[in-house]
Order: C-alpha cells, then structure tokens, then sequence
C-alpha cells in the first residue's frame, strides 16, 4: 500500500555570524511535527536550508574582505553542524547556491517573462536593505520601511517586473475561501486587510546594482530578486522542471510552510501568485509563529542570559532544550526567553515530574519484586481513572499537534504525567508494601506505573530525540511492538517479563542560584552596576586610581575610557503610550536587537506616542533601572532640550536596532 506523502518545510535561513536560541525556534518545531508524521506512518519530506544570495551578504562578505562564496561557505557549514547538535531529522538541506536551484531559477523567470507575467520597465522606488524589500512612496511610513521602521534607499533602475497586481483578485478569494491557508487566523486578516485589499503592485523582481544573486539569463547584468529566489527553493529542491521530478510529483503541494510571523506576507501573497502564475497548486498551509525574544537589559551581558544554543544542549541536554522552545509559549504567539525560566522548567516539568516518576517507579519494583512485575495482580480503586486519563491523552495529543499547538500537546502530556504522580499518592505502594497479604494489589499498581510511563515515553518521542530510549532502558522494553506509536493508545501493553533496571537520573536537578551565579561568569560583564551607582552615591570611584579620578572631575575632561562606560544602543519604537495620571511620561516598547526594553520617558508633552513608533531612537542601554510612577525603566533615551522645545535623537541613515553606538 502507498504510503500517504506529508511535505513540511522551515524557511531557508540566512547565513548570520551568530545564530541565536531563536534561530532554532522554526526548525525544532518543524522536526517535531516531521517526527510526529513519521511515527504516524507517513512519507514525509522535510526541507530545510539557506537563503545565500542578495545585498545583504554580499556587504557583509565585502566587509569582511572575503567573496561572498567563502563568507556563506563558512557560516553555512556552522549552521549544518547546530541542526545535526539538535538532531533535526530534515531529508534534504537546500542552499540557494546550489547549481540544480541556480537553474530552475533562472528557468521559472524565463518562463513567467515569456508568458508575460514578467516584463522590463524602469524602476524607481525605495528598498529596504535590511528586509530586501521594495516599498512605493505611499507605502512608506515616516519616509521608512512600514515593515521595521529603517531608513530606506532610493533606487532608479532597469528592472523587471512580475504582474503581482494582476493576482490580487484571485487571491483575495483564495484566501477567502480557504481559511486554513494562512494561520494563525489572525495573520489571515492582516494580509487581506493591510496589504491585499489596499491593492498590490508589481513587483519589481531583478536587480544591477550587485551581482551576487541568480543571473537573468537573457539579460546580462540582472540577477534575480532575492526573495523569487528563495520561495522557489520549496520546489526547487523537488526537482521541480528538472529532468527527475519525481519528488514533485510525489510531495507538492506542500502541507505547511512553517515561518516566523514576519515573512507570513512573503509566503501569502509573492509566493501564491508565483505558483498561479506558473499554473501549479498552492501550499495547503503556512503557518506564521511568534517571536523569542530577550527581555529586560542585554540578556549575555547584565542579566547573565546565554542564548548561544550549542552552550545550552551541551549544558542542559538537548531534550530539555527542545522541551523549553516548544512548551513554554503557545505557537504563534511572542514569547520571553530567559535562562532562569528555562532552568524552573527543567526542574519541575523535567527531574520532579517526570525524572523522578520513572525513577520511583523503577526502584519500587526493583525493590519490592526484584525487577519484574508479578504476573497476579488485584485491581483496586484509582485504576479506572488513571487508565481512563492515560488512553485519553494520545488522541487529544495528536489533534494538538495536527493544529501545531505544541505548547498544548505537551500540557496534556504532562496532566498525564502529574495524574501519574498522584496515583503513587493514592495507592501508597510503600504501605501495601509492609503487608504480604496485599502482593497483588501493590504488583498492579506497579504494573499500571510503567505503562503509564510507557505511554509517556511514546508521546514524547515527537518532542524528545534521547529521552524516550533511557526511560525504555530502564523500564526493560525493546519490544517494538510495545513502543509503536499505535500502541499507545492501547492500555496493558508494557511487556509481562520485562525486567527494569535502574539508571542515571534521566533530568537531574539544577541548582538554580548557584547555576544563575556560573552563568553570569560565563558572560562579559561591561560592568555597568558601579557606572549607575556613582550616579547616586557620589562620589564612589569605580577605579582604584583615585588620584587620576580628581583631575578630570577638575578639568572638566572625561578620558575615552570613561566614555566607553556608556553602553549606548540603536533602538527602535515599537510601541509608544501615555502613562495615566501624568502628562509628562510616555511608557516606550523598544527594540535593541533581539531584546525588548522597556523605558519610561519624559517627553510626553513634545511628542504623542503614535510620532514615535517606527522611529529608530539612542538608547542609553546599561544605566540602572529605575522606577517611574511604579513602572519599570530599562534605560533612557537621549534627547536635545531647551526650555521651549524637545527634540528626540534619531539616525541619519539605516541602522538595524541594537548597534553600538560610539
Ligand atoms: O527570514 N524567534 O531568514 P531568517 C523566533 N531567509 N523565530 C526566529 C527568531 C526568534 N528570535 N529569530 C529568527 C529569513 N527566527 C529568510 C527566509 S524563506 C523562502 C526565506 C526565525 O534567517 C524567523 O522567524 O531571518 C524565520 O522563520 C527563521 O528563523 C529564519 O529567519
Ligand atoms: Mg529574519
């Protein structure tokens, strides 16, 4: 029998010098739902891969004094080598340098321009660099990218075009009439209401100003917008207009195109009216997911936060990693990263729920009945409803995990396992125990703890890559046919004979404060404390030089080094209000690069919080927090004030958030 196919695809990524615990957000979930598919039978295609071409790259390999082949070579090589750390189960990685994408790339642009849906004009208009992307004069807002508020170009070339407008009725009812396609819900009404009913433009689709990109191949000079580049890769790696297509034949249209919530627009308009216009079917899903974000101060720095992934699975393991990205925020939505919450979640969810589970289970049989479990057992009150919760639980896991809410299929799996617990609690097996009249009994209590495990151990699979192999260790199951994913909708599968043995602790504890204290060594410390407490407690001299500290306060001089103290930030607005009760305050969301601060500022009476947002501001990034009418202030921003007026510091060119300022 033919297997059903299932195709799920992560973005392809850009290479970036520092990949971050964010960056694995999209693939990890991705492999859990391929993971999941598998277990259920399916002939997956999982793609993953990197986005190398554009402007972008080619600057920063220019910056760095080396081709852009060699800068993406490298990178691409390190970004291999984290998804192999946290075993991610792709069947194939595409990079857009690769010769067999090269080409269908250049052969679906000639097609789409010998049809027409391409065309040469003169392009005048604003690019964004940073989100390689073109904006019309009215799309702008405050002259800057309506998408992260930078500074755009002004750019006047020869281009092609592809008939975007021509498309947008189609779509419009496309996705009207298939409310899955764009998901979350949410996401759906966005792109219908800010971008598709407004009304499309062409899109401008070739450049000359660079040259690293797919060459147009009847047009010297041009090279191919990045972004028709890289959504191609989802067919392209199929073999799509290739001599061996069969892999198209097989796996598209895909199933989901898992994306972060900022590219949702690139695969739900560009892309849908690339694949009407080249007459092939559309994807059946894409599904835009929130952010991880930094909160409170620069978390590698002031707070003690690591975000390098390959520090954390090598610190935490692997599982508990995957287990935090996926449980601890709803997919979809934004979310905090932090260190502390990650090590209370490894803690309790991870060693006390269901570490000490399996151990306790294994050592009460391997102490009571020397390793197996008695064949004669006496069932007893509390049985039916453990049994009951436990077959519950695999269906209502994979109706989540269908709908890709993650956080919510491990929930389940967890009320499981704290039903579990509480069954321990109620039959009291150490009390059964004392008497030998009552052996049956304690044997099928036993007995109902290990397969509650077992059908644990099954439904994480999806989620956990090394977990579920040492809780079936220490159980004693190799039995395939008791580990199938089917099988754990059966109660009474655990193996008769199987004989327990006792291991490590799968998730040992952390202690949290000492941890906390080791991972803020681990971290660059630009001291910042004593630079804000000088400010209050003058005059505490954070040099041991006094003696140089009292000139310079004379000659009013400060030296570069004392300069260099002040941690100042490219930030921007990202949303502005009035703070009741006062006239003067406006409470600003900004962002520093990864992070979000917080910072409460007096400049309400000169500026109304909906002139700010968008706005790329300077952050004075490691004053101390303060407290401002109960409010919490990470940082102030800088501006120029006389008596009359007040005027915020912006830049006077694009500047991403989060550059250093000096
Ligand atoms: O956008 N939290 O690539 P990319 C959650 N090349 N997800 C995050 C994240 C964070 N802090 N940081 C990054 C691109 N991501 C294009 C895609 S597809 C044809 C071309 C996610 O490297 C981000 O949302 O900027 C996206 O899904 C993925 O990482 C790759 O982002
Ligand atoms: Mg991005």
């Amino acid at each position: 029998m033919q297997k059903n196919t299932y195709y799920i695809t992560t973005p392809i990524y850009y290479p970036s010098d520092k990949l971050h615990i964010g960056h694995s957000y999209t693939t990890v979930a991705a492999d859990t739902i391929a993971r999941y598919k598998r277990l259920k039978g399916y002939d997956v295609m999982f793609l993953t891969g990197t986005d190398e071409h554009g402007q972008k790259i080619q600057r920063k390999a220019e910056e760095k004094g080396v081709t852009p082949q060699e800068y993406v070579d490298e990178i691409v090589a390190s970004i291999k080598e984290l998804w192999k750390l946290m075993k991610i189960t792709n069947d194939k990685f595409i990079r857009t340098t690769d010769d067999y994408h090269v080409k269908t790339v250049q052969k679906i642009f000639k097609k789409l321009y010998d049809q027409g849906d391409i065309y040469k004009s003169e392009y005048e208009g604003w690019y964004c660099t940073p989100c390689e992307s073109f904006w019309t004069k009215t799309q702008l807002v405050d002259g800057k990218c309506p998408d992260c508020g930078r500074e755009v170009e002004l750019t006047k070339e020869e281009s092609y075009f592809f008939r975007l407008s021509k498309y947008q009725d189609r779509l419009i009812k496309y996705i009207e009439e298939n409310p899955d396609f764009i998901q979350p819900v949410s996401r759906q009404n966005e792109m219908l209401n800010n971008f598709l009913r407004p009304g499309l433009e062409d899109l401008c689709v070739s450049r000359t100003t660079f040259n690293w990109g797919v060459p147009v191949t009847f047009d010297e000079g041009h090279v191919v917008y990045v972004w028709i580049d890289a959504l191609s890769n989802y067919i392209t790696a199929l073999g799509y207009m290739s001599e061996d297509d069969s892999d198209y034949k097989k796996y598209w249209p895909a199933d989901v195109h898992l994306v972060g919530k900022e590219i949702v627009r690139f695969h739900t308009i560009i892309w849908p009216a690339m694949l009407m216009a080249l007459g092939e079917p559309l994807p059946k899903q894409v599904f835009g997911h929130g952010w991880l974000l930094l909160e409170g101060g620069k978390m590698s720095k002031s707070k003690g936060n690591v975000v390098d992934p390959v520090i954390l699975v090598n610190k935490y393991g692997l599982d508990a990693i995957r287990y935090f990205l996926l449980r601890e925020v709803p997919f979809g939505s934004d979310g905090v990263f932090s260190n502390e919450a990650l090590i209370n979640r490894i803690n309790s969810d991870l060693a006390n729920d269901l570490g000490n589970l399996v151990s306790r289970t294994v050592a009460m049989i391997e102490k009571y009945f020397g390793g197996t479990v008695p064949k004669e057992r006496v069932s007893g009150d509390f049985d039916d409803d453990l049994k009951r919760t436990v077959i519950e639980t695999p269906g209502k896991v994979e109706e989540l995990l269908d709908k890709l809410q993650f956080s919510s299929a491990l929930t389940e799996i967890w009320k499981t396992i704290s039903r579990t617990n509480k069954y321990i609690d109620e039959t009291m097996p150490w009390v059964l125990a004392k008497d030998e009249s009552n052996k049956a009994r304690l044997a099928a209590v036993l007995y109902n703890l290990a397969e509650s495990i077992r059908v644990v151990s099954i439904l994480i699979q999806p989620f956990m890559p090394e977990t579920p192999a040492k809780i079936w260790e220490q159980l004693g199951i190799n039995d395939s046919d008791a580990l199938a994913w089917e099988s754990a909708k059966e109660w009474g599968r655990y193996p008769e004979n199987a004989r327990v043995k006792k291991g490590d602790a799968i998730f040992p504890r952390i202690d949290l404060k000492k941890e906390l204290e080791e991972l803020e060594k681990m971290t660059i410390q630009p001291d910042e404390s004593k630079t804000a407490d000088k400010k209050e407690s003058k005059p505490a001299p954070d040099n041991d030089n006094k003696e140089q500290a009292k000139p310079q306060e004379k000659d009013g001089f400060i030296t570069i080094d004392d300069f260099a103290k002040l941690d100042l930030r490219v930030a921007k607005v990202l949303e502005a209000e009035k703070v009741e009760g006062t006239d003067k305050l406006l409470k600003l969301k900004l962002e520093v690069g990864n992070e979000i601060r917080q910072v409460v500022s007096g400049i309400a009476k000169y500026y109304s919080p909906e002139d700010l947002k968008g706005k790329h501001v300077i952050l004075v990034a490691n004053l101390k927090p303060v407290k401002l009418r109960g409010i919490e202030s990470q940082g102030m921003i800088l501006a120029a004030s006389d008596d009359k007026d007040l005027a915020v510091l912006t830049l006077d060119k694009a500047m991403e958030s989060g550059v250093k300022v000096s």
